[in-house]
């Protein structure tokens, strides 16, 4: 056999089994609390849509990308975000960006927008490395064969960067507490609970989480307290002065104290978990395929030698920025998005009929049998120039499109870029055989019981 026809073997990493047929009633409701993705039968994956429901209410999963691309993009306001979505996500971050609605969302999304711009971003990449970095510095007191839960690591670096990047330090902020609050909310009042399915009262929700409500009147005293020391102070250039000084220039209004605390609540929010996630997907994949994890070492070394990394070194890590991406295609952060149809209209080509509710399978998307080769395989190489030049936009969606697009996504790639490839210079990480890694939604894409890998130092 000629060395041209030795294949490797594809790496399947482990994935949601998906039933062959949609589950009966009691059994799908349990896994909507479970685990939702479990529910997504077969054809989730193999058609462009799937519709189900009755007379009362139509449930449609998209993911064929022209429909998808109508959804999000050029019929977006036939496709407004959800009263589900609302009922989760407004007790904590009230009006910001990532909740408002219409006119109130646009103004807000003009007024942070400077904020992420290319080269402010670039000027951030410091604080990534730094982060890693002292994150490497923690690890090598641990010492060889350390066993870390890289899921808490990586969320670990990946707050103290939004503090460093976004707060200016985060002064005030009990970095641990602060993060154990925001664990308690997520695993609670973050995610859909039974009084969301039945449409009881939204305080219901709160009297059966009060572990997550006292998590939330901390995180938002924590805010409050930050924002009137700001107001004080004297301007700092930062995305907390950014939203302050912030003003629409259509109305003249600007963020009264209320909604500059949802904002900020956003921003540490949406965006620590999310990257924490892909980072950690990322090196787990690169735990179980050693090659892939020495083609990334050997990257580093042609683009950086020893030195430690800048922004213009990351920007060229382009096969490590392949790696997050193929990790955000298998695991995406936010396996699931939603949107409720405010009108008669058509997507993709197919009628919707207003009140349906219209799923945006991301997890299911992104390893559909129409759009992807080997589509649960690991493999890097697909989002090299050759085969991502002829890919439809809205075939891979990890940081949503259209536009409610993710504002945060330039930011999360470099970091995530600079934090994998700080980190993978300086450790292996090995996967735990005896930890069975199962893929959980809760709103976002976790492994249950978290990651343990084993340390090695290089
Ligand atoms: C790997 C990391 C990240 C992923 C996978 C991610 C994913 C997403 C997705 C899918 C959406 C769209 C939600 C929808 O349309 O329903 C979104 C929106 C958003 N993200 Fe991210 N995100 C990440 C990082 C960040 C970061 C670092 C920030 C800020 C520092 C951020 C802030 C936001 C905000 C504010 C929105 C709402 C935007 C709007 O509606 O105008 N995200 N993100």
């Amino acid at each position: 056999m000629s060395d041209a026809a030795v294949q490797d073997p594809l790496l399947i990493p482990p994935a949601v089994e998906p039933p062959d047929e949609p589950l009966p009633y009691f059994h799908a409701l349990w896994k909507l609390m479970d685990n939702p993705i479990e529910a997504w039968p077969k054809a989730v994956y193999e058609e462009p849509f799937y519709q189900r429901g009755d007379e009362r209410q139509t449930f449609l999963y998209a993911a064929d990308p022209a429909m998808l691309k109508d959804i999000l993009l050029d019929k977006a306001e036939a496709f407004p975000k959800d009263w589900m979505f609302d009922r989760v996500t407004k007790p904590a971050l009230g009006e910001g960006l990532l909740t408002a609605h219409g006119e109130h969302w646009r103004w807000q999304r003009r007024a942070a927008a400077p904020g992420f711009r290319p080269d402010n971003v670039a000027a951030m990449t410091p604080a990534m490395v730094q982060a890693a970095e002292a994150a490497l510095a923690r690890w090598r007191d641990k010492g060889e064969g350390a066993r870390l839960d890289i899921a808490t690591e990586m969320t670990g670096i990946t707050f103290q960067v939004i503090l460093d990047t976004m707060l200016s330090g985060g002064e005030g902020i009990d970095v641990p507490v602060a993060a154990q609050k925001i664990t308690d909310y997520l695993e609670t009042l973050g995610k859909i609970t039974p009084a969301d399915l039945l449409q009881w009262p939204t305080w219901t929700r709160v009297a059966l989480a009060p572990r997550g409500h006292r998590a939330m009147v901390y995180l938002k005293a924590m805010v409050d307290r930050m924002v009137a020391r700001r107001r004080a102070e004297a301007q700092r250039d930062d995305l907390v002065d950014l939203l302050m000084r912030a003003k629409d220039p259509e109305s003249g209004r600007q963020m009264d104290d209320v909604l500059l605390r949802d904002n900020l609540l956003t921003f540490i929010g949406a965006g620590h978990e999310t990257t924490a996630l892909a980072l950690t997907w990322s090196l787990y994949l690169l735990g179980l395929s050693p090659e892939t994890a020495a083609r990334v070492r050997a990257e580093i070394a042609t683009v950086a030698g020893d030195d430690s990394l800048t922004h213009a070194h990351v920007e060229r890590l382009t096969f490590t920025r392949q790696v997050v991406q193929e990790s955000m295609r298998l695991y995406p952060s936010l396996p699931l998005m939603s949107r409720m149809c405010a009108e008669d209209t058509e997507a993709g080509g197919h009628p919707v009929k207003k009140g349906t509710f219209v799923f945006l399978p991301i997890y299911a998307l992104h390893r559909h049998r129409r759009l992807w080769r080997d589509p649960d395989a690991f493999d890097p190489d697909r989002f090299g120039p050759e085969e991502s030049a002829g890919r439809h936009r809205f075939a891979y969606l990890p940081f949503g499109g259209g536009q409610r697009v993710c504002i945060g996504q330039t930011f999360a790639l470099i970091e995530a870029v600079a934090i994998l490839a700080t980190l993978v210079r300086g450790a292996t990480l090995e996967p735990d055989p005896g930890h069975r890694i199962r893929p959980v939604m809760r709103v976002s894409m976790r492994p249950q019981g978290g990651m343990p890998m084993t340390l090695r130092l290089r």
